[in-house]
């Protein structure tokens, strides 16, 4: 699977590929994926796999694809007029663009995480049980054992647990963004998707957002997009370099930080663009 890496300034280097594999495979395969914004092309044939129970982070300057890559993988741009796309992107081997496949499922088997804190405006707990609730779940002992399942998955429980009737808007960012992975994880998925969750919050929540992450490593395939070397180097386990809707580069994280292939990924991860 490795391939050279040609480091000519005018041309984006061929994908090096050396993941670290996961202990139960691959969870999902891009298989030469291409998108085009109307008749902008934002991704250019990339072929890379998440392996299950790892963390990979998605680097790269702004506006390569990042974004744009992490929000195919739930379907979430297909409300955007003249999105077309091309190649295969697989969930446990099913094409995820195939007709008959339940965009709701495929969201709820992959639970996503923004930039900003989106809280709805109700308590905490109604928030957590926001997706069961859509989904007809009634049974109040199944919804209060999510309630705290999800907050202690999401290391918020000991914060909240005696006024979880009050209002989530009343929490601070750090807090609001584990509300956020905690209404994320209370549909048990088995992806976790991050588009930069901790670029509006202070370095001590972005500290407890990191060690979350670690914990939920194992139990879920995360996917995290992050501006922040340091942290792609605490918190993931493969990193995947982007160049101008390419990956330039993916392998294991030390790796990638360390001794990268391409000269165009050790200055990106040096701080020498970007
Ligand atoms: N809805 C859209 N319509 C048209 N073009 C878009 C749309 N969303 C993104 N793009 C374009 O696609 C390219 C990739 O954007 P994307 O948001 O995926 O980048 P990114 O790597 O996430 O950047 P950032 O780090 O700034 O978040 C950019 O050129 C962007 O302008
Ligand atoms: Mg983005």
């Amino acid at each position: 699977m490795a391939t050279a890496a040609v480091n000519d300034d005018n041309q984006v280097p061929a994908t090096v590929y050396h993941p670290q594999t996961g202990p139960e495979g691959t969870v999902i395969e891009i298989d030469k994926f291409s998108l085009w914004y109307g008749a902008k092309q934002a991704l250019f044939e990339n072929t890379l796999n998440f392996e299950k129970g790892l963390v990979t982070a998605l680097i790269g300057p702004s506006g390569c694809g990042k974004s744009t890559l992490l929000r195919s993988l739930n379907r979430m741009n297909d409300l955007i007029d003249g999105l077309r796309v091309a190649g295969e992107i697989r969930l446990e081997g099913q094409n995820i663009f195939n007709r008959d496949l339940d965009v709701i499922g495929l969201r709820k088997r992959m639970g996503m995480v923004f930039q900003k804190p989106n809280p709805f405006p109700m308590s905490i707990a109604d928030n957590v049980i926001y997706p069961l609730k859509v989904d007809g779940v009634r049974d109040r002992k199944v919804l209060e054992e999510t309630v705290a399942r999800s907050l202690k998955g999401a290391a918020l429980w000991e914060e909240v647990k005696d006024r979880l009737k009050d209002n989530a808007l009343g929490l601070s960012g750090g807090q609001q963004q584990r509300l956020c992975i905690a209404r994320a994880i209370a549909a048990d998925p088995e992806v976790l998707l991050m588009d930069e969750p901790c670029s509006a919050l202070d370095p001590l929540a972005t500290i407890k957002i990191e060690d979350l992450i670690n914990e939920l490593r194992g139990r879920y395939t995360i996917v995290i997009v992050t501006h922040n070397m340091q942290q792609a180097a605490r918190v993931s386990d493969n990193t995947a370099f982007m160049y101008l809707g390419t990956i330039v580069e993916y392998g294991q994280t030390d790796t990638v930080f360390t001794r990268p292939k391409s000269e165009r990924t050790q200055d990106y991860v040096t701080g020498r663009f970007g």
